[in-house]
């Protein structure tokens, strides 16, 4: 882990009643102390929860993320659709593109760039998911999908800066299964290089998502090139989460 800020995004996926803004409670107590600065904490809640979590993290220094947007860049007749002016003016600064469980349901490279364009002309901060399934992983086309995933996501967009990566292999997504150290660590440090050389970013950030828990994140935080971390199951139980900012910082 570096020394730099260390990214703890909440993935609350399809989860969330107005009540569970409650948790919220905690964590911001927590983020005043001053040895959580470097912690950055972002919430993704559903769309729903976004109006009631953006007053309740005002004059807090917890940031506020969408789960997707649709990828028109303007207003339009897309029934059930959220564009990124519209998580943008309900206090998101974050957004989260290409995360593998839309990909499955049909989201393909095109439509992810189309939305990472629309997001960054809002000046959003761009989550970019990419990873590989288990088929991919045995068949050792690990590389070649990251690659592929990350030249066509990132298909003629200049400005670079605002994107933050997450290397989240689907095979552990929700399954309790984590990379072996030595490998997760090889891997982003690929990342990294492939993304400094192809996109020239000096410093790309690049989270890790799938499976992260209280257990495993005292190996997990060991990766030194790893910047943080995209959580999903865990982070929407509040005691889980404090307890992975917790055991990473301390
Ligand atoms: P998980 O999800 O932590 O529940 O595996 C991570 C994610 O989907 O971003």
């Amino acid at each position: 882990m570096t020394n730099n800020k260390i990214y703890f995004i909440a993935n609350w996926k399809m989860y969330g009643t107005l009540k569970s803004v409650q948790s919220l409670k905690n964590v911001i107590k927590l983020k005043r102390k001053r040895i959580y600065k470097k912690a950055k904490i972002v919430y993704c809640p559903p769309y729903t929860l976004l109006g009631e979590f953006s007053k309740s993290i005002r004059n807090t220094d917890i940031e506020l993320g969408a789960q997707n947007c649709h990828y028109n860049f303007d207003y339009g007749a897309y029934t059930g659709s959220v564009n990124s002016k519209m998580i943008k003016n309900i206090g998101c600064k974050y957004v989260i593109i290409g995360h593998s469980e839309n990909r499955v349901s049909g989201e393909n490279d095109k439509v992810i760039n189309l939305k990472i364009k629309s997001s960054i002309s809002e000046k959003l901060k761009v989550i970019f998911c990419i990873g590989e399934t288990l088929k991919e992983k045995r068949k050792n086309k690990t590389n070649s999908v990251l690659k592929k995933q990350l030249i066509n996501g990132l298909n003629k967009i200049k400005i670079k800066d605002n994107i933050i990566f997450a290397y989240e292999p689907v095979w552990s997504i929700g399954t309790g299964l984590v990379p072996k150290s030595n490998d997760l660590e090889n891997q982003v440090i690929q990342i990294k290089k492939f993304i400094k050389k192809r996109f020239r970013i000096k410093n790309p950030i690049v989270l890790y998502g799938g499976s992260v828990n209280p257990k495993n994140i005292s190996i997990l935080k060991q990766i030194s090139s790893i910047n943080g971390f995209l959580i999903g199951g865990a982070s929407q139980n509040p005691k889980k989460f404090i307890d992975i900012i917790k055991k990473t910082i301390n």
